[in-house]
């Protein structure tokens, strides 16, 4: 029985290492969906655009150092500043692609040796993604690609740690992808999936909360 009460866009995260191609695939999923004729946004975390976005996009410009804990904890707020615009984008039936989400933040913290369930308990509550594609590539590929910037993260060693806390994290809702085959292969496979998410979603289906 479908309650008209519960049909809503979708939530659907996508997460990676840097340089695995979450951007551009985020941005050929959004086209798509448009021409389709649903109601869809992009979205990312880092939202650099809020006062806090702005804090945390110096540290990863390496303009001002912070804690650890309390870096973890800033793109966490960064999160919870835009969790209600977010339920009621669901609500009135926009599907929402988001380029990293919580995964991203407890991945990133867990690498630099914070513990892993001091790092998801910020994230609690926040609304659960639909389905998280994870973008599949070896931390050396990935480096391979170039471009790695200058943003504090973005370096081989690291890298190879954060791909290790991501796979402690993934359950059900994951769905992982190559990302190392070319990108209208990604993209073909992605398309796929997302649709069978926003029409479950457009059917009805509640919404849920973030590892409670
Ligand atoms: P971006 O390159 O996708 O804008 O992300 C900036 C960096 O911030 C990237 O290296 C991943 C990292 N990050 C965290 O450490 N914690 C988080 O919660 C998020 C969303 C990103």
């Amino acid at each position: 029985i479908n309650k008209e009460s519960d049909s809503r866009g979708a939530l659907i995260v996508l997460e990676g290492l840097d340089r695995c191609g979450k951007t551009t695939q985020c941005s050929r999923l959004l086209s798509h969906l448009e021409e389709l004729g649903h109601s869809v946004e992009s979205w990312r975390f880092p939202d650099r655009n809020t006062g806090v976005g702005q804090m945390i996009s110096s540290y990863l410009a390496n303009k001002s150092h912070l804690d650890d804990h309390a870096i973890h904890l800033l793109f966490s707020a960064n999160r919870w500043e835009k969790r209600s615009l977010m339920e009621s984008k669901l609500r009135s039936k926009t599907t929402l692609i988001v380029d990293r989400y919580s995964f991203s933040g407890v991945a990133f913290s867990s690498a630099k040796g914070l513990d892993l369930e001091w790092c998801k308990a910020p994230e609690k509550g926040l609304l659960a993604p639909d389905l998280v594609l994870y973008l599949d590539i070896s931390p050396e590929k990935a480096a391979e690609r170039g471009g790695y910037g200058d943003e504090r993260y973005e370096q081989l060693e690291f890298q190879k740690k954060v791909a290790q806390s991501y796979r402690t994290l993934c359950d059900s809702t994951w769905k992982i992808i190559d990302a190392t085959r070319p990108v209208e292969d990604v993209e073909k496979q992605l398309k796929q999936i997302v649709m069978e998410c926003v029409l479950t979603c457009q059917k009805g289906k509640p919404l849920s909360q973030l590892w409670e």
